[in-house]
């Protein structure tokens, strides 16, 4: 029953192919070891063969067949060639040979399709090439796939199956153009999910800060690579809770942990209690515990116990921690078997800690062992050019919240960005100010638009803010602001205005101007012939625009 079928001789095109018609058809495929061989006798027409088969599709003729095989098939090849001819004579096939002596060899397949790559004349004006994927190993496929996305192939994907119960042989084709939208999505899609660790701990906020970024880096290698303890130091609001869920987030998302992130604030725990709840603690072990209880470090084994502002952990609970994170087991209140738990432990604190331990408020060996990797979050203001996509980063947030968008408008941007990087804003609670400042704004705005009136009353607002609490004459630009309006304070230098806080301090505990100079040039007047310490005082003063009266 062997029926031989041609392809159309009549050369029908279809719609899609018709505007390619001037071009030629030429297809690169590799030898199906196994699918095209099938045999000599006139079985072998029963079967699908996909180098045949692609040479026999009605609406399109493949003008040349650039057939890759290996040295040792030959035959196979030529064979296959033969048979082409019978079906469709106007093939040319052309023979190319290739090393696939170990065609699952990744290297090997992709140098050897990457050379006929290069050594191949391609004439894409006058010929369209289509890269056929459906022959050769997964590897050769993935290569191919590559190489024509990569355009050393200037072709598209082509692929060939079998038919139905009606033309079992000849069967379907279909082409894949990677260059077409369709592809370009999936493409954006990858990307988008692709994330990479870093963006994912800085919450996609493209930072600026170079040495911000440079540190989340390390962080995310060492995030990845270690289950050592970490300190992550950095003052309130400088985002030290939002790192840390962030990378338990990345670890679990990279299938490096399976238990539960733990979060404890240990200026919570007081007194009697705080044993318990970290530790766990039996039956009975003090008047009230009716039922044992596993402690939060039972509860993060296999997980991530965060504890924050671990300073204000009591010495005995540092000592059972140091002993729990080195044997990872433990004793709870009152029990007499010790209790195993495997968890990694990131510690926060917005102290000094070696401060703490001079002061015998921490044990040195505890810190040691939790001081491995440690990080200090700086604050807002020594990343300020990182307050604009941090901006856009809780507008964003908002809009997410909100279900409508809400942006600035142009003025207003421009007012509150200028505020906002001045020596005036003092941003004391870092990121948490900014968080709340854009909610009041957002809240605000009408339709979504922040207006300037908006950005007016939340710079007022923020100004008696930050000028409520504690006494600020030892900070330079609350003093700067002081003595010359923000205007001109917000153009010295944080040298200056350090120069003018100091200055002005010894002037207000100065008799006189000479008094003052005394003071302050007390060294240099002792090497020079002539002195005037008051002119040189004033000289100083001058640069400021200030009189000595002025800063009494
Ligand atoms: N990486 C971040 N992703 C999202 N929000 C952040 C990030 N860092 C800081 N923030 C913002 O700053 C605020 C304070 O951060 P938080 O982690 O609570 O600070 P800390 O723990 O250091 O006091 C958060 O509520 C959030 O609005
Ligand atoms: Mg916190």
């Amino acid at each position: 029953m062997s029926e031989i079928i041609y392809r159309n001789k009549y050369r029908y095109i279809n719609k899609d192919m018709k505007h390619k018609k001037n071009r030629k058809t030429t297809v690169v495929s590799i030898l199906g070891t196994n699918l095209d061989r099938r045999g000599k006798n006139a079985k072998r027409w029963d079967k699908w063969r996909p180098n045949i088969a692609l040479c026999q599709q009605e609406d399109m003729i493949v003008d040349t067949l650039v057939l890759l095989h290996e040295k040792g098939f030959k035959r196979l090849a030529e064979q296959v060639k033969q048979d082409i001819e019978t079906v469709s004579p106007e093939t040319h096939v052309q023979f190319h040979q290739v090393d696939f002596s170990d065609p699952w060899d990744f290297e090997l397949v992709y140098s050897q399709l990457f050379d006929f790559s290069q050594s191949y004349q391609f004439k894409p004006d006058e010929e369209e090439y289509l890269i056929h994927i459906t022959t050769g190993t997964h590897v050769a496929q993935i290569c191919l796939y590559l190489l024509t996305e990569t355009h050393y192939l200037p072709g598209k994907l082509f692929q060939t199956s079998p038919g139905n119960k009606e033309s079992p042989t000849v069967g379907k084709y279909q082409i894949i153009d990677l260059d077409l939208s369709r592809y370009d999505q999936i493409a954006s899609r990858f990307n988008q999910e692709r994330v990479t660790g870093v963006d994912y701990l800085k919450s996609g906020i493209e930072t600026r800060n170079s040495k911000f970024n440079k540190m989340i880096e390390q962080l995310e290698k060492v995030s990845l690579l270690s289950k050592e303890p970490m300190l992550i130091t950095g003052a309130t609001g400088a985002g030290k809770t939002q790192l840390v869920k962030r990378i338990f987030e990345l670890k679990q998302q990279r299938g490096q942990i399976s238990g539960k992130f733990v979060v404890v604030n240990c200026a919570t725990l007081l007194g009697d209690k705080a044993m318990s709840t970290l530790f766990g603690h039996s039956k009975g072990a003090f008047t009230g515990a009716v039922e044992a209880r596993n402690g939060l470090l039972k509860e993060a084994d296999g997980g991530l116990l965060f504890l924050d502002e671990i300073a204000e952990l009591g010495l005995d609970e540092q000592a059972m921690l140091l002993r729990a994170i080195e044997e990872k087991n433990y004793l709870p209140l009152g029990a007499d078997k010790e209790i195993k738990s495997d968890f990694q432990l990131i510690a926060g604190t917005n102290n000094n800690m070696n401060k703490n331990v001079a002061e015998g408020k921490f044990r040195e060996d505890l810190l040691a062992r939790i001081n491995l990797w440690s990080y200090q979050l700086p604050s807002l203001k020594e990343r300020i050019e990182d307050l604009e996509p941090n901006l856009d980063f809780e507008l964003k947030k908002f809009a997410q919240k909100a279900g409508h968008l809400v942006s600035f408008n142009k003025g207003a941007r421009a007012s509150y960005m200028k505020f906002a990087t001045s020596p005036a804003a003092l941003w004391k609670a870092n990121f948490r100010d900014l968080n709340s400042s854009v909610t009041r704004m957002a809240t605000l705005s009408e339709g979504g638009r922040i207006s300037e009136d908006i950005v007016e009353d939340e710079i007022t607002r923020l100004k008696e803010y930050w000028c409520d609490d504690l006494p600020r004459a030892n900070d330079p630009c609350n003093v700067a602001v002081k003595l010359l309006g923000e205007e001109k304070a917000s153009q010295l230098d944080l040298f200056d205005q350090y120069l003018l806080m100091g200055v002005s301090q010894v002037c207000k505990s100065s008799k006189s101007m000479a008094d003052a100079g005394r003071k302050l040039f007390g060294v240099s007047r002792l090497n020079k012939k002539s002195t005037n310490d008051s002119h040189r005082l004033k000289q100083v003063l001058g640069k400021f625009d200030l009189t000595f009266d002025e800063l009494c």
